[in-house]
């Protein structure tokens, strides 16, 4: 952790690159962590341009940019083609890393079962899912070092299992697909965004064999889920869940629904997506309120007023303020997807300078959450912020941990709702605790991870109140 100069440390910020490398030392520290990889001078830039022998990089912080890029023309700044390269063995033909016209038909069919009024019908399987977790951790409150990522990644998966397919991950598939898509981000850490800017063939990683057996594994797993499905809801016999509203729902425009294989293509990325991202800032939330315990306090005493474990109501969700401002700032100094690369379709000007076809255009919440030049006390820990004239302002503007536009992640008020029950239901049961000697420092995988993982510390709060899955709604 850096020194501050008041009596609050701040939270942990990779130290910056210096200024001038060369190419090659760039491009092994972009390979090792794209965080520390950059100059200091990117937290207080509009724009940053790379040039080098092979490609170009915009990097876009001025949000009239941001917004230019994400809401205004997106189908001028496609996904580029080495995202779809490198996710293909997992992803298939995901709306993750499709373009155009295939696109948008996914999202015609997707989009519609994360409508704000479908969040009521899941909410009751999120609840099931926190109840199951502080039933795990509470057998590990002992005071004895905690590695929370992998918790919170359990928990995650555990909430997408039930949403989805209406299964804890108990069930035995569900074990076994959590199990290999372990396994698959210890063959290759996925979209090492290493893997996804334009270097040069021979500075990039192939798919492994272990690679390629792993995203195997779990398209076979998740071929059979759909399989099943399919053939439960032709039977009249399938729960009312996402995954049978989404096989169920036709496409407005054509009236067809997606076949189970192209179901499986979108599985994928739901559960990539919906349980890598959540896991993440789940997890940093945890380790923020352990490094100030007078917010855990406060999300605390909220959860302890607010949350009846004898009766849980969906309604409880829009008065545990505290715990999703905590989400929220924890969002802002960790995005858990850091950036988001584009490619220009066709020329552009980009605040004066020309801008070729073919260069990638890169998004990055994580400087742009981080912006010297937009953010009072940008480095700071203030989940408080949000309700003063600066906040609000950069909520609107400099804010975007769940992308923006036509592409905005469909997840995200699913995301908000889970991130904030779960976190209120973890602190009502438990003190979290950080551990100084091993501090965590944010690196980017799929998601910004902590290097060597999250430790912390729990104890029980008061076992009388835990929270019951009887209580459900
Ligand atoms: C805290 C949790 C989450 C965060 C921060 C998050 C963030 C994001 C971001 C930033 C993108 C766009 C990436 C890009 O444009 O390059 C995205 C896309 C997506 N997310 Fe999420 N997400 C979260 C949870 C979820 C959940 C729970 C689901 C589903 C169950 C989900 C499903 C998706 C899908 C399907 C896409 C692709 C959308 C498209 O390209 O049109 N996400 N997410």
């Amino acid at each position: 952790m850096r020194d501050h100069a008041g009596p609050r440390p701040l939270p942990p910020k990779p130290e910056p690159r210096k200024e001038r490398v060369s190419l090659w030392t760039y491009a092994r520290l972009f390979r090792r962590d794209i965080l520390s990889a950059q100059p200091a001078r990117l937290y207080r830039a509009w724009m940053a341009e790379f040039r080098t022998p092979f490609f170009r990089s915009y990097l876009c912080n001025d949000p009239d940019l941001v917004d230019l890029v994400l809401k205004q023309r997106p189908r001028d700044f496609p996904k580029s083609e080495r995202i779809r390269v490198g996710l293909k063995p997992l992803l298939g033909d995901s709306v993750f890393i499709t373009n155009g016209d295939l696109w948008e038909r996914q999202r015609r069919i997707i989009d519609p079962a994360f409508e704000g009024g479908r969040l009521r019908t899941v909410f009751p399987a999120m609840w099931d899912a926190g109840v199951a977790a502080v039933g795990r951790l509470s057998a590990r409150a002992d005071a004895r070092p905690v590695e929370i990522e992998a918790e919170t990644s359990h928990l995650a998966m555990d909430v997408i299992f039930r949403t989805l397919f209406s299964m804890p991950i108990e069930h035995e598939i569900a074990g076994a697909a959590f199990a290999a898509f372990r396994d698959h981000q210890k063959a290759q850490p996925i979209v090492n965004l290493g893997a996804v800017l334009p270097l040069p063939r021979w500075m990039r990683a192939p798919h492994s064999r272990a690679t390629r057996a792993t995203a195997r594994t779990i398209r076979t797993l998740i071929a059979q889920l759909c399989e099943t499905r399919a053939a439960e809801i032709a039977a009249g016999t399938a729960p009312d869940d996402l995954a049978t509203k989404i096989m169920t729902t036709p496409d407005p425009e054509t009236g067809q629904t997606f076949s189970t294989g192209e179901m499986a293509d979108q599985v994928g990325i739901f559960f990539l997506a919906g349980h890598e991202t959540s896991a993440s800032a789940l997890g940093w939330a945890l380790y923020l309120l352990a490094l100030y315990p007078d917010w855990q306090e406060r999300v605390a005493a909220e959860a302890m007023q607010e949350i009846d474990p004898d009766k849980i109501y969906f309604s409880t969700l829009s008065r545990l303020r505290d715990a999703r401002a905590v989400f929220r700032e924890a969002m802002r100094l960790y995005p858990p997807v850091p950036m988001y690369v584009r490619e220009a379709a066709c020329p552009e000007t980009f605040r004066e300078r020309a801008v070729r076809p073919g260069s990638q255009v890169i998004v990055s919440p994580w400087h742009l959450h981080r912006h010297e030049r937009l953010w009072d006390d940008p480095d700071g820990f203030d989940p408080d912020r949000f309700a003063t004239p600066n906040g609000k302002q950069c909520l609107r503007s400099a804010y975007i941990p769940f992308s923006a536009g036509a592409r905005v992640c469909p997840g995200s008020a699913f995301a908000m709702a889970e991130g904030t029950l779960l976190l209120a239901m973890l602190v009502r049961a438990f003190r979290f605790e950080a551990m100084p000697e091993r501090p965590a420092m944010p690196v980017a995988h799929l998601t910004v991870r902590s290097r060597d993982g999250i430790f912390l510390r729990l104890t029980p709060r008061d076992a009388a109140a835990l929270p019951r899955t009887e209580a459900r709604p």
